[in-house]
Order: C-alpha cells, then sequence, then structure tokens
C-alpha cells in the first residue's frame, strides 16, 4: 500500500473503532458521551470514506447497522453443541422440588443459584473469531439453524467487534421492544395488514425477512446470557460471566439477583410477576440457574434440557367476565366470525370489552354459550381470549350459539368454501356486508384515498341499491346524490369530484383498494413497481410473483388465485371501462440512460433489486429480464445466476455494484 492510502486506511480504522466506542456507550451502557450531532458527523464522515474507498470495506463496520442487505435465503448450519430448552415450572411447589433434586446430587457442598430475567424473544448462537463476528445462527430444531448473520450484524446494540480478540460462541435473544412492537401494529394497522399477535412474533417475523434492513428498522434488540465453554476463559461462574459479557461489549439483561436459598429464588420471582409490565420489553418468567459451574457436570443433563437451570414461568393474568352478547360479524371475504361483547374488565393494562371466538368449531370445543361467566387472558399480553366458560357458574339463562343457517346480513346461503376449512361464509357474492366492508377498504386512505366516502355513506348508498359492486362508485349521479339525507350541494360535489379524482391514483392505490388477499400497502407497491400496468399483472403467472423481493411461494399463489377468479376479472374490466388508470407512472429525472437496457442479476449491498429498477427506468433506461444481444449492461451483484454467464458468452459489458456507485455519483 502506497502512503496516502495506507493513511486512509487508518483514518477509517480510527473512526470505526471510535464510533464502535460511541455505540457501546449508548447501547450497553446507557451513558452516551457524545451529542446526537457528533455522532452524526463521525458517521456520515467514515460513511463518505467507504463510499470512496471500496477496498477497505469490511462487513462489520459499524455503518453496516444500517445499510440495507438482502439475502437471496436461509442456508442451514449445525450448532457446535445442541442449543437445549429449559424445563418449566409454574408454582412454588415444583421450584422446590427442582432445588430438592439439586441439593439431593450436590450433598453438602455449598451453591447458590443466580436468577435472570426469561426474556420472551427468539434465541440465537453467535459465534466470534479473534473479537469478530463471524456468524449468527437462529436456534431452528436446537440441532441446526438458520443462517441470521446479517440480520444480526443490524442490530443496534449487538457488537460486531469485541473489545477483546477473543474466540467464542455466546448464545442469548434477540427481542423487540414493547415501543417498538406498538408503533409497527400501529402502523400495520393503518396499511390494513394482519397484526403481530404479540413482541416475539414481530422479532421472530422480522428475522424470517430476507431484506435485513427490516431489522434496523424495526428496531430489534438482544441480550445475551450464555457462554460455550467458560471454563476456557476462567470464569467460575454464571455471575462472572455475565460480567466478562459486559467487558466485551455485549449488552445483559441487568436485573438478575444471586439468590442464597429457594426462598430467596420464590421472592424474586413473585417480585418480578407483578413488576414485568412496567419492563421495556417482554419477560415470560424467570431462568433459576446453579451459580457455580463447576456443580454442572454432576448435575448433567436430559436430551432437551440440564438439569443445572429451570424456567420458572409466570402465570398468565386472567380475570372473570360475563358474555354479555354475541354478535355475528361478516368480513370482506364472507368469512362470518362470532364476537363476544364482554362485561368491561381491566386485564394486563388495559379495558377487555370485546373478545373475538374465532369460529364456531371453537364455540363448541370450548362450549362458550352468551350469558356465560368466562376466563379471559391476554394472548401474549396483547389480544384478548376467552380461555374457558365456567359451567358451574350457569343459572339456565345462557343461550347455546350455533353456527348461523344464514347470514346474518344478507339472510343468503352459507357454508364453507373448502370442506377442511373452519371458517362458515356467507356464499352470496351479491351481500352486501361483504360489499360494504369492500368499498370501505376500496375507498380508504391507504386505497383510493376517496375523502368523505366512509362507513357511514357507503352503509346508506348501499343499504339504497345504488352500489351493487365497485364499479357502481363511478356511476354514481348528482340527483341520486342528492337525494340523500343530509346531502346538500356542496358536499355532493365534494364527494363526487373526490371520486372522479381517484380515477387518475397510480397502480399500487387501485391495488390496494382492491383488497387482494395477502396485499397491503408495500406488496402492492412492489407489485405495482415491478409490473407497471395492471394488464401485465393479471396475467403473471406464481412463479413470476415469487421472484419479486418480499413475495413467497403462498402469497404468491394467493395474488395469482385471486387474478384467475372470473368474478374478479368482471369487476376489473369493469373498472377500467370506467376510466380508472390502471398504470403506475414512472416519474422521469433524467433521459441518461435513454436508449440503453440492462439486465440486473445478484444481490447487493446498498440497493434491492427493485430499487435498481426504478434509478434506471427514471433515468429513462429499460430493464429486461434476461441477457440478449440487444443488452448493454449486465449490472451484477453478489451471488449472480446464470445470467452472468450468459453476459460472458456475449460479451457483454458487466458493471459491479461499486462501479455503479461509482457512476451516480460522479453525475
Ligand atoms: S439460559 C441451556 N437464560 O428460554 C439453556 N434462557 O426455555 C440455556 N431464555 O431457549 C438457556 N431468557 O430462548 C436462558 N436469561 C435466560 C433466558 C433464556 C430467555 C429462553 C431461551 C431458552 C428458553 C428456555
Amino acid at each position: 500500500m502506497d502512503q496516502p492510502m495506507e493513511r486512509v486506511k487508518t483514518e477509517i480504522d480510527q473512526l470505526r473503532e471510535e464510533i464502535e466506542r460511541h455505540n457501546y456507550a449508548y447501547h450497553v451502557l446507557a451513558h452516551p458521551v457524545v451529542s446526537d450531532k457528533d455522532y452524526d458527523d463521525l458517521f456520515r464522515k467514515l460513511l463518505t470514506l467507504e463510499r470512496k474507498y471500496p477496498q477497505f470495506d469490511d462487513p462489520n463496520s459499524p455503518t453496516r447497522k444500517v445499510g440495507a442487505l438482502v439475502i437471496e435465503g436461509f442456508q442451514t448450519v449445525p450448532h457446535s453443541i445442541p442449543m437445549l430448552s429449559l424445563d418449566n415450572t409454574y408454582n412454588e411447589t415444583d421450584i422446590r422440588e427442582f432445588h430438592g433434586r439439586v441439593a439431593r446430587i450436590l450433598g453438602k457442598v455449598p451453591f447458590s443459584y443466580l436468577c435472570e430475567l426469561k426474556i420472551d424473544g427468539v434465541s440465537f448462537a453467535a459465534r466470534f473469531e479473534a473479537g469478530v463476528f463471524v456468524r449468527g445462527i437462529s436456534r431452528g430444531n436446537g440441532v441446526e439453524g438458520e443462517d441470521i448473520t446479517e440480520h444480526i450484524r443490524r442490530i443496534s446494540s449487538f457488537p460486531n467487534r469485541l473489545r477483546r480478540p477473543e474466540t467464542l460462541e455466546v448464545r442469548g435473544e434477540i427481542y423487540m421492544p414493547k415501543s417498538s412492537f406498538a408503533a409497527i401494529n400501529e402502523q400495520r394497522e393503518e396499511e390494513g395488514i394482519a397484526l403481530f399477535a404479540n413482541p416475539r412474533n414481530a422479532a421472530a417475523g422480522t428475522l424470517r425477512q430476507l431484506d435485513t434492513a427490516a431489522v434496523a428498522k424495526r428496531r430489534l434488540d438482544s441480550f445475551v446470557y450464555h457462554l460455550l465453554d467458560p471454563m476456557r476463559y476462567g470464569l467460575k461462574t454464571q455471575t462472572e460471566t455475565l460480567d466478562f459479557f459486559k467487558e466485551l461489549g455485549f449488552k445483559t439483561e441487568p436485573h438478575r439477583a444471586l439468590c442464597a436459598s429457594v426462598e430467596e429464588v420464590i421472592a424474586y420471582w413473585q417480585l418480578w410477576t407483578a413488576k414485568r409490565h412496567g419492563l421495556p420489553f417482554d419477560i415470560d418468567g424467570a431462568v433459576i440457574k446453579v451459580n457455580e459451574f463447576g456443580w454442572y457436570e454432576s448435575l448433567g443433563a436430559t436430551s432437551h434440557s440440564p438439569r443445572w437451570a429451570i424456567a420458572f414461568k409466570f402465570p398468565a393474568e386472567q380475570k372473570e367476565t360475563r358474555v354479555l352478547s354475541v354478535e355475528y360479524s361478516v368480513g370482506r371475504t364472507g368469512v362470518i366470525t362470532p364476537v363476544a361483547n364482554l362485561a368491561p374488565v381491566s386485564l394486563a393494562g388495559t379495558t377487555v370489552r370485546r373478545a373475538s371466538l374465532h369460529n364456531f368449531e371453537y364455540v363448541r370445543e370450548k362450549d362458550i354459550r352468551s350469558g356465560d361467566t368466562v376466563v379471559v387472558e391476554k394472548a401474549g399480553d396483547i389480544i384478548p381470549q376467552i380461555v374457558r366458560s365456567v359451567s358451574e357458574k350457569r343459572g339456565g339463562q345462557e343461550t347455546i350459539l350455533f353456527p348461523p343457517e344464514k347470514c346474518p346480513v344478507c339472510l343468503g346461503p352459507v357454508g364453507k368454501e373448502r370442506e377442511e376449512e373452519v371458517a362458515i361464509r356467507c356464499l352470496n357474492p351479491l351481500c352486501s356486508a361483504k360489499l360494504k366492508r369492500s368499498m370501505e377498504i376500496f375507498a380508504s386512505r391507504q386505497g383510493m384515498n376517496i375523502e368523505g366516502l366512509g362507513e357511514r355513506w357507503i352503509h346508506e348508498l348501499v343499504e339504497r341499491g345504488l352500489l351493487k359492486e365497485l364499479s357502481d362508485l363511478y356511476r354514481l349521479e348528482r340527483q341520486q346524490l342528492l337525494a340523500m339525507p343530509r346531502m346538500g350541494e356542496k358536499s355532493v360535489l365534494r364527494l363526487l369530484t373526490e371520486i372522479e379524482g381517484s380515477k387518475k391514483n397510480p397502480l399500487h392505490r387501485l391495488l390496494t383498494g382492491l383488497g387482494i388477499p395477502t396485499v397491503g400497502v408495500k406488496t402492492a407497491k412492489e407489485l405495482a413497481a415491478a409490473f407497471k400496468d395492471l394488464n401485465r399483472l393479471k396475467t403473471a403467472t406464481a412463479e413470476e410473483l415469487c421472484r419479486l423481493d418480499g413475495i413467497g411461494a403462498e402469497m404468491a399463489a394467493a395474488i395469482h388465485g385471486y387474478f384467475q377468479n372470473p368474478a374478479v376479472q368482471r369487476v376489473l374490466d369493469e373498472i377500467e371501462a370506467m376510466g380508472v388508470n390502471t398504470k403506475e407512472p414512472i416519474e422521469q429525472v433524467s433521459e441518461r440512460f435513454k436508449g440503453l437496457t440492462f439486465v440486473i442479476t445478484g444481490t447487493f449491498e446498498h440497493f434491492t433489486r427493485e430499487e435498481l429498477r426504478g434509478l434506471i427506468e427514471k433515468n429513462g433506461g429499460k430493464v429486461s429480464e434476461s441477457v440478449s444481444k440487444k443488452t448493454n449492461y449486465l449490472l451484477m451483484g453478489e451471488n449472480p445466476g446464470s445470467k452472468a454467464q450468459k453476459a460472458a458468452q456475449l460479451n457483454t459489458p458487466i458493471i459491479s455494484e461499486a462501479q455503479w456507485q461509482k457512476w451516480f455519483d460522479q453525475e
């Protein structure tokens, strides 16, 4: 290396080290020593240098915490030693029994317990070589898991480089803080996509995404609590190990307690049973570990759990209340769901008034009746569930709930769509409840965004027979609207202008508004960006859909199935005939790629393929799927497929990600 280059490398190394020090102070010690602005300045400086000198790239650079990277799939990796789980206990008797066994085996030797909180997340293993993070693995089946290295790299509090050059493997828990969970579900609700049931599911879902940037966006966090082969590092107890972790730069959960007796263990568990809701993350119990490693061998392990530790779980918070009435609600796809109205009770921090009874199988199995006294609890401390009915408290006034024989709304026929389904649906394609739900989704803010067309007007318009299907919206006339109660000239004009204006919406709004199964705002945008035109999307095969980022086989099948439905095809034709735009516009920013055709292959560090396609198209270029003589450039990322070979055969110029970035930066 010549001298100036060496200086650059030193500067990059120093910046990385300094930023890592600040990350440690902020995330682990919770004592930031610089202002946000100074931190941002350092970060930007490093980012600029790294972009300029890609030869000094390092996958563990602190800048990677924010960089996007889409992986192609998950590799299976064997665990170095199996990841065991723990036996569960739920009460004092069980914990005394555990203690009795430990004391019997250890005889007269003195020992203590270290009590830790049991973080309700997803467990993982992480390997470091000479202090550098090299691999992260999910628990999987305990024997082998999935390679989640890139996901873990993006957890801001996780040290990609240790403060000492140790080679070791740690285990811990990845979790989503309650605040991030609430924010994500709020957003999902707005987007009309299924909510995560609890923070653990949300964390697991995030780790399954191929787009690793989601980890940073959804603010996952981690604690480590277990070290493989601790004696190798001169550690004799779990207490010392947790201190060792802290010295190395890991985040450890601070509320641990060293207990000399089983009474103290029970007191710890009782304390946290009461205080758990005040923590910023979910816990589902305490983990009780013999503190001294010297006794582990004699305590041994069964095939699935060690005998030196046990999980002491919290009971779910439960309350009794009464089912006041049961409503049958009809959803967009006709599914009829029984919903219980409850006498209000406060439970784990909120007042519960309603609980879904899911379906009629569930009602029958649990024998839940209207008027029953029932036990409710919150699943994952979030969604209220009826656990059981208290039949001893029945007075004879309760009514058994039968599946409806006709649709509670349109009185049309009901049945199952497929034999194996538990859901009972209204089979009338013209059912007004289904139509109303579809209309609401169509007009919603994220959909066609027709302001003023809310639940109330949709109800009126459907009841008056003015709306029988989606396209009727574009057939509404001034006179018809004026004849409705509380509708003046002004509001009619405003509504008609809104409806007319919605015809110009880009395709992704139409796709969101159609309420295609599994398609929320994000997927609608992806579909629109990729296909540009409803007519191309309609004829896309499931394989083509599957090729898009974020669309798996199940989603692809659902979307494909939707467009195959003749009733859907008719509605779409009608909507198009009414003059509704079915194309996604490309906003043109330059013509620099005019006349050039690109093919994109492989994965990229700083872009998704869709983003690259967008950039090319915005600048006047074309992107095609396969390499041919007409291809001007192959834009190639990591792990390219057969397209790279084809390009080599045809002598097509190949551009790397670094070259592409340079190309863009210089203009
Ligand atoms: S120790 C050999 N400590 O609970 C087992 N586990 O049911 C070492 N967990 O799979 C596990 N917090 O995912 C341990 N402080 C903690 C924990 C903890 C959460 C999870 C972990 C484990 C499961 C056991």
